[in-house]
């Protein structure tokens, strides 16, 4: 790693790496260790207090790696999870759903939009994204709905092209064809299903947390100077795999592993 601290990020899986992208495009120069619990995955049907916990252990071993923030890349986590760790521990943690509500915010104030926010089970429970959007948007309603097989058909290595993936998003969205113009993405899993959510919704506005989620990163930590940024990934279930699709995502969104790249598992992290 390079000689400045660098950004922790974590997601149950693949999914935080659409975050990673978007930090990557923003801030090119610094470095980030990235932690993947595939396996725990998927969150999206635990409980809020196996969150807490699970979120716990990863952020202390990601300050256990001396890094300067860290981002929950995972909306479950966020939703779940934020308010209780951001008290517990001395580090600036952001997370992906207050980003993703001011995006929304933002664009219902310069128009006229019908929204629906799509998010994992624990996501949509927590009621969180709705009570934060309501307190600053009344008057505009918004749909939610939880499209739980997204993640594990996402960490099962399916594209957005399979017609397994095409049934689930059919399933749980097609009735809102025609109502709804604006759909946000409130899993980071989600961005990679995105062409099956355009061919059973049509060519509405998506809102990718992602990149608010940088600009929020940006706007919190204290930039690096240094040039030489690499990234540095753990994952608690099987290595190979996890390398795999990781580099099917990155490689989607047009980013290559760095030389130094390495991907170890974290389980003794964990323990
Ligand atoms: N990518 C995560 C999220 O943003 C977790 C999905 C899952 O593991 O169910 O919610």
């Amino acid at each position: 790693m390079s000689g400045e601290r660098p950004i922790g990020v974590f997601d149950s899986g693949i999914g935080g790496l659409t975050v990673v992208q978007e930090i990557r495009r923003l801030m090119p120069g610094e470095s980030i260790i990235y932690v993947g619990d595939t396996a725990r995955a998927p969150y999206g049907g635990k409980d809020a207090e196996t969150l807490i916990s699970h979120g716990r252990e990863i952020i202390k071993f990601l300050i256990s790696k001396d890094v300067k923030a860290v981002v929950m890349a995972c909306g479950t986590s966020s939703s779940t999870s934020y308010e209780i760790l951001q008290k517990e521990f001395n580090i600036t943690i952001i997370d992906t759903i207050r980003p993703a509500v001011s995006e929304l915010v933002r664009m219902a104030q310069l128009q006229k939009i019908k929204p629906v926010f799509t998010a994992t089970s624990a996501t949509i429970k927590s009621g969180l994204f709705a009570r934060l959007f309501s307190e600053k948007c009344k008057d505009v309603e918004l749909v939610s709905r939880a499209c739980p097989l997204f993640a594990p058909m996402v960490e099962a290595g399916l594209s957005t092209d399979n017609p397994l993936l095409q049934f689930a998003a059919d399933n749980y969205l097609s009735d809102l064809r025609g109502k709804v113009d604006t759909l946000v993405l409130g899993c980071t899993h989600y961005p990679l299903v995105q062409g099956a959510l355009v061919r059973t919704l049509g060519e509405i506005t998506f809102i990718n947390p992602a990149t608010a989620t940088a600009i929020a990163t940006k706007d919190a930590i204290t930039p690096s100077r240094d040039k030489k940024a690499d990234i540095v990934y753990y994952t608690s279930g099987d290595t190979e795999s996890f390398s795999e699709l990781a580099r099917i995502v990155l490689k989607d969104y047009s980013l290559t592993c760095s030389k130094q790249s390495r991907i170890t598992s974290f389980i003794a992290g964990l323990k």
